[in-house]
């Protein structure tokens, strides 16, 4: 219950920052900032910009990241390609997974779509716990990308 009351609050403050939108990258650094404060257990939270052939990193909240991901390899690029969710509960046994940093333990990757359908950027969150997301997570965090399609 103290998840899903905290994706409500966090979803009211992304909602506020989509009505003020006024630059993409503005309004994306937000949204994995409030992420980041609202929720301790997310050790990355952060987008990649689908450019084809590539991911490309976007605003994040967290340590360092890879900069370009090929787009056939990983959970993001599997996300993308398959244009759904993608839950990793233990990233170690997820075939191409990426580490940009090894205290990743699970992560869940969203796509984000523009108001026309086409594939924008991957929201990915990273934690060091294993098995740290459920349909919870999916649910809240697909709202969110529903949100994000007016920023485009
Ligand atoms: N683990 C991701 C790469 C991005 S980092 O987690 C920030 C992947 O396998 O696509």
């Amino acid at each position: 219950m103290q998840k899903e009351e905290s994706y409500k609050w966090a979803v009211k403050q992304i909602r506020s920052k989509v009505k003020n939108h006024v630059n993409t990258i503005s309004t994306l650094a937000n949204v994995s900032a409030i992420l980041k404060e609202r929720f301790p257990n997310f050790f990355w939270v952060g987008f990649y910009f689908f450019k084809e052939d590539h991911l490309l990193l976007g605003p994040f909240q967290g340590p360092p990241a890879c900069v370009k991901l090929d787009i056939n390899k990983g959970v993001c690029s599997a996300a993308a390609n398959e244009k759904t969710t993608v839950l990793v509960e233990d990233v170690e046994k997820f075939p191409g997974h990426i580490a940009c940093d090894s205290r990743s333990k699970s992560e869940i990757v969203v796509p984000v779509f523009d108001s026309c359908g086409n594939l924008k950027a991957v929201l990915d969150v990273d934690s060091e716990t294993l098995n740290d997301f459920d349909d919870i997570d999916k649910k809240w965090l697909e709202k969110i990308a529903e949100y994000l399609k007016a920023i485009w």
